[in-house]
């Protein structure tokens, strides 16, 4: 496996110009002490129309004010106030007047911190949990009682001088606390995760009626926002976009392409590794309806021809990605003199190469295939680089694309090559695409295709007898991959239902010569992989 082309380094390499006004001008930062839902958080507000950002706790309280937030949150985390070594805040950053809300380790941190003290329970309080809520402005407009999501060991046993308690379930007295005069909130237990029902509410309510936040970050103002920025950034210069199919880089090539028109020229990169369909609806959709320069370059011969022989998964990818690099090479040579490259960097790469502001994090070992050199000497624009993947989308669709390729489920660059087993040929090529359509096709029309992770169809390289007619055939299985998942790091298979799957095994079997019998796989991950190599 490769790194992946969006790391630390790449990450720093582009600086947007610094909006001096806009919907990200006052965002909201999620101060993160290495807690699972942190990013959950800053997805929460944004989901609130409010922009926000995930920061490493050891950012200066000097750098904090420098970005005028509205608001802070500080996040959960996995340490205990009090043993050596718990990440910390800078002293100065809670008396800077800044609205700001704890949740569970944040308000243990801001507990201490502020006077008040913090002690292991007996017992931790796991999971769902009953509390009573007085009244605050962060429980405006909800019962009095309800059900949390609780997940701590240490609990706060004396709030700050100043503050009073406004929440308690039967074993954590002190469930929230809260010091309007200060602008200082606190609450034990997870409003951003689905199991506290009135948890969206609970952040809704801080943001607008402690923070004053507006509801202003929506797909129009983010493409707006982006429009001025690329503008800003590549001046009359050209640029060019790698496109592959996937929604990514649609959006990217869609934002840069209103921002700037015809100073930006895309290269599709066919190597014939596609779904049935995929490259003539690229070509269509950006060609035809969006009038978008495009230069669709048919490399499936080449690709081929590199791939003839080669079974080994990892040899395939290298191969795969070096070709497509030399190809795109070429067609950013013939357009002349290209000053700016196009990357659909998302948000969570960005946090997770940690590049950005040091959030401790490991960088996921991904796989660079469809990645660019990073030897071109470009500068990239990176317009998605604020987004989660849910946001890009939302932004897809305002910006008309097909729901076709926005709701597009994840697909590798290196493509079908690496979902038949063995040899990559043109047959098998063809009969893996014709069995993946029939897939797609019936998962579709049983409406389950948004509710899917990824769904596929794989082609062993083995052979096996059966009887069709009278005759005895001895032709390939095909495998049905359907997975959940939240980001592809874990996965579960896909309870398929059966009568589905009935249709799609006869109709598979029924309409691809060289298949005669049809497998499902219900493997998680891990241990196995979502793909097949
Ligand atoms: P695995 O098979 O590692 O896949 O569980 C996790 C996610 O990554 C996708 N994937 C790739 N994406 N180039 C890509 O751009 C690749 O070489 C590649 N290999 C796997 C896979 O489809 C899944 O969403």
């Amino acid at each position: 496996m490769e790194t992946r082309a969006v790391n630390a380094e790449s990450a720093q390499v582009i600086a947007f110009p610094t909006p001096d006004a806009g919907v990200e001008e006052r965002p909201v930062l999620v101060l993160d002490f290495g807690g699972q839902y942190s990013q959950l958080i800053a997805r929460r507000v944004r989901e609130a129309r409010v922009y926000s950002e995930l920061v490493s706790h050891r950012l200066p309280a000097d750098a904090i004010r420098a970005k005028n937030p509205a608001a802070l949150i500080l996040s959960g985390g996995p340490a205990s106030v009090y043993v050596d070594n718990a990440p910390e805040i800078d002293g100065d950053i809670l008396g800077l007047g800044i609205p700001t809300l704890g949740i569970c380790y944040g308000m243990q941190l801001m507990a201490r911190d502020l006077g008040g003290s913090v002690e292991p329970n007996d017992v931790s309080e796991y999971g769902k949990t009953e509390v009573d809520l007085s009244d605050s402005a962060l429980f405006a407009e909800m019962p009095e009682h309800q059900v949390v999501w609780m997940s701590h060991r240490d609990s706060v046993v004396a709030a700050p001088p100043g503050a009073h308690v406004v929440a308690s379930s039967a074993t954590t007295p002190i469930a929230a606390f809260e010091d309007p005069a200060r602008g200082l909130y606190a609450v034990q237990f997870h409003p951003e995760v689905v199991h506290t029902p009135y948890g969206q509410q609970i952040l809704e309510n801080f943001l607008r009626e402690v923070a004053g936040a507006p509801a202003t970050w929506t797909p129009a103002a983010v493409i707006e926002e982006q429009v001025a920025r690329i503008r800003a950034q590549v001046g009359s210069e050209k640029v060019i976009c790698g496109l592959s199919g996937g929604v990514d880089s649609a959006v990217a090539a869609l934002l840069v392409h209103k921002a700037i028109g015809d100073q930006l020229a895309c290269v599709f990169v066919d190597h014939g590794l596609l779904r049935e369909n995929e490259a003539e609806q690229v070509v269509e959709t950006f060609g035809n309806h969006f009038h978008v320069p495009l230069v669709h370059v048919r490399a499936e011969e080449r690709f081929l021809a590199k791939l003839a022989g080669v079974t080994d998964p990892e040899r395939k990818r290298k191969i795969i990605g070096e070709e497509f690099i030399r190809v795109f090479e070429d067609e950013a040579a013939a357009l002349g003199d290209v000053r700016f490259l196009v990357q659909g960097t998302l948000y969570s790469d960005v946090i997770e190469s940690g590049g950005d502001v040091g959030v401790a994090s490991t960088i996921k070992s991904h796989h660079n295939v469809g990645g660019l050199p990073e030897d071109m000497e470009m500068d990239l624009v990176e317009p998605l680089r604020l987004l989660f993947k849910d946001e890009v989308r939302r932004v897809g669709e305002e910006l008309g694309l097909p729901a076709r390729m926005v709701w597009r489920h994840p697909f590798p660059g290196p493509g079908l090559a690496i979902r038949i087993i063995g040899d990559v040929t043109r047959e098998r090529l063809d009969i893996l695409r014709a069995a993946d359509a029939i897939l797609l096709d019936e998962v579709r029309k049983a409406g389950l295709y948004r509710e899917i992770w990824q769904c596929f169809a794989v082609l062993p390289g083995i052979r096996s007898v059966g009887v069709m007619g009278d005759e005895r055939t001895y032709a390939y299985p095909i495998v049905i991959r359907a997975v959940t998942s939240e980001d592809a790091m874990t996965a579960d298979w896909a309870r398929l239902p059966y009568d589905l799957l009935e249709t799609i095994s006869s109709r598979i079997i029924n309409e691809v010569r060289g298949v005669n019998r049809v497998a499902l796989d219900i493997s998680s991950k891990p241990p196995a992989t979502i793909e097949w190599e």
